[in-house]
C-alpha cells in the first residue's frame, strides 16, 4: 500500500461564524472540528498530516501546533481559495512519494470508511477520488458532473453552474485525494477565471480529464459530510452526531430510557448492559462498565465507572474519578481525581477530590476532603472497610487506615490509625433541667413588658 499523507484545510474568509473563536475551533462532540480532520487523518493511517491556517489565526495555528506539531503547520498567506491553499502544504509534502487527501477542517463528521474508499479508487488507478453525496438541498455545495459510464468529468462550484448543472444533486463533500505529485502537478495548472475569483480545488478533476487520466467520484451519506459554515450549521452537525452516538449505544447493548436526553462525546464508550436514566451529560474522556446504572442529571466527563456501579441522581464525576465495580455514588456527591473501590459507597452530599477511597469504605453524608489551601492540592486516603461519619472534614494529607472510624461532624486533621475510632470535635456536655428552667425565665420577662439586653 502507498504511504499516506493528508492536508486539513483550516485557512479562508469568514471563518469565524460571528463568533471570537475560529470556526475549526469550535467543537461537535466535545473535540473541535480541526481535532475531527486530525483524527480522521490517523485513523486512516496517514503518515503526516498538515494543517493550512490562515495569517491571522494564531488560535487555529496553536491548536494545529499541539496537534500535528508545530513543524506540520503551514500558512497561506492570502485566501485565494481551496487550490491555492493546498499549494501551501506544497513545501512540506511536494517531494513525498505517497497518496494525498484533503480535508476540509469544517467537516468534521466523515466516517474512516469513507476516507478508506478514496484512498481505495487512487490504489485502484484513479487520478483523482472526490467523496460525493446525493443533498436534500444542493444550495451552495459544488456538484459532480459524471461521464456515461459513470466516470467523473468535472465539478462545477454553485456561483459557476449552468441552470442545467444546479439541477444536480450529487456534491462534492470537499474529501479529494489522488497520488501527491501529481495532485501538485496539477495543481499548477489551476486558473482563477470563475465568479469569485479564487483558485478552486476542484477544477483539478477537469484538469485531470483534459490529460485523459481517470477520476472517480466516491459516494458517502450526506450526514457523513456535513459542512459547517454558521452556527446553526454547526448545531445540524452536532445533532447528527449525537443522533449517531445514541444508536450506536443502543446497538451496542446499552439502555438508554430516554435516547435523546442523553448528550455523548467523541469517546464515550458505554459497555453493554449499561443503563442510562433521561438527562445525563457525558464529557470527554468517559467509560462505563457492563451493567453499571447511571441515574438522572447526572454529569460525568473523564472518569470510569465500573461494571455494576451507580451512579446519581445528580452526581458530578470530574476528571480522573474512578469509581470501583459495584461502588455506590449519590446525589450532589462530586468525585475528581479519587479512586473508589469496589463497593465503596458515597452516597449523599460529598466532595471527594484528590485521594483514594478503599473498598467497602462508607463515606458519610456531608463529608468533605479538603484538598487544596488556596495554593496547593493534597491527598486523602481512606482505607478499605474505613468508615467516615456524616459531615467529617478531611485536611489532606491525611490518611484513614483501613476499618477505622471517623466520628460524624470531626473535622480530622492527623492519621488515623487502623480500627481506631477518631473523634476531631467538642465533647457533648448535658444540663439538666436547663430548658425548662430557660422557658419560664423568658416567658416572665415577656409579660413584665422588659426586655433581655440586646433584644429587639
Ligand atoms: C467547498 C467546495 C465545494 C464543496 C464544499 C463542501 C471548493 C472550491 N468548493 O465549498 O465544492 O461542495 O466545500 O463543503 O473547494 N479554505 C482555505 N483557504 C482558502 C479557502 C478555503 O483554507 O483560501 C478552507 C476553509 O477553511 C474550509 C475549506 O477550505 O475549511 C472549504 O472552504 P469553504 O470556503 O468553506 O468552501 P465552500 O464554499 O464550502
Ligand atoms: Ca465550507
Amino acid at each position: 500500500m502507498a504511504d499516506r499523507y493528508a492536508v486539513i484545510l483550516a485557512a479562508g474568509k469568514g471563518t469565524r461564524m460571528k463568533s471570537p473563536r475560529a470556526k475549526v475551533l469550535h467543537e461537535v462532540g466535545g473535540r473541535s472540528m480541526l481535532a475531527w480532520s486530525v483524527a480522521l487523518s490517523q485513523a486512516l493511517g496517514c503518515r503526516r498530516a498538515v494543517v493550512v491556517a490562515g495569517p491571522d489565526a494564531s488560535d487555529v495555528q496553536a491548536a494545529a501546533g499541539r496537534l500535528v506539531g508545530a513543524d506540520n503547520v503551514c500558512i497561506q498567506h492570502e485566501q485565494k481559495g481551496t487550490a491555492d491553499a493546498v499549494r501551501a502544504a506544497e513545501p512540506l509534502l511536494g517531494d513525498i512519494d505517497g497518496d494525498l487527501i484533503v480535508l476540509y477542517a469544517d467537516t468534521p463528521l466523515i466516517p474512516v470508511e469513507a476516507g478508506r474508499s478514496a484512498f481505495a479508487e487512487v490504489a485502484s488507478g484513479a487520478s483523482v477520488c472526490v467523496l460525493g453525496f446525493k443533498a436534500e438541498d444542493p444550495g451552495r455545495y459544488g456538484r459532480l458532473i459524471l461521464g456515461e459510464a459513470g466516470e467523473l468529468e468535472a465539478i462545477v462550484e454553485a456561483n459557476d453552474a449552468s441552470p442545467e448543472a444546479l439541477q444536480i444533486d450529487f456534491c462534492n463533500s470537499g474529501v479529494m485525494a489522488g497520488p501527491a505529485r501529481l495532485m501538485f502537478d496539477l495543481l499548477r495548472d489551476v486558473r482563477n477565471d470563475n465568479a469569485k475569483g479564487e483558485y478552486y480545488l476542484t477544477d483539478i478533476v477537469a484538469l485531470a480529464r483534459s490529460r485523459g487520466l481517470r477520476a472517480s467520484a466516491a459516494r458517502c451519506r450526506e450526514s457523513d459530510v456535513l459542512g459547517v459554515n454558521s452556527q446553526a450549521e454547526l448545531a445540524k452537525a452536532e445533532a447528527v452526531f449525537q443522533t449517531g452516538m445514541r444508536e450506536r449505544a443502543m446497538t451496542d447493548g446499552a439502555t438508554l430510557r430516554a435516547p435523546e436526553t442523553v448528550w455523548f462525546s467523541f469517546d464515550t464508550r458505554l459497555a453493554s448492559g449499561v443503563t442510562v436514566e433521561p438527562n445525563v451529560v457525558f464529557g470527554p474522556g468517559v467509560s462505563v462498565g457492563e451493567g453499571a446504572h447511571i441515574r438522572s442529571f447526572s454529569h460525568i466527563e473523564g472518569a470510569h465507572v465500573g461494571a455494576g456501579a451507580q451512579v446519581g441522581p445528580f452526581a458530578r464525576l470530574r476528571p480522573g474519578a474512578d469509581i470501583g465495580a459495584d461502588a455506590h455514588v449519590g446525589n450532589f456527591v462530586e468525585v475528581k481525581n479519587v479512586r473508589l473501590g469496589e463497593g465503596a459507597k458515597a452516597n449523599h452530599l460529598a466532595y471527594l477530590g484528590d485521594g483514594d477511597v478503599g473498598a467497602g469504605a462508607n463515606i458519610g453524608a456531608g463529608v468533605i476532603f479538603c484538598n487544596y489551601d488556596g495554593y496547593f492540592k493534597y491527598r486523602t486516603i481512606v482505607g478499605a472497610g474505613a468508615f467516615v461519619g456524616s459531615n467529617a472534614s478531611l485536611v489532606a494529607p491525611v490518611t484513614i487506615a483501613p476499618g477505622a472510624y471517623v466520628g460524624s461532624g470531626s473535622v480530622i486533621t492527623d492519621d488515623v490509625s487502623e480500627n481506631a475510632l477518631a473523634l476531631g470535635r467538642g465533647r457533648q456536655a448535658e444540663k439538666a433541667g436547663w430548658a425548662a428552667t430557660f422557658r419560664s425565665g423568658q416567658a416572665a420577662l415577656r409579660a413584665s413588658g422588659r426586655k433581655p439586653e440586646g433584644a429587639l
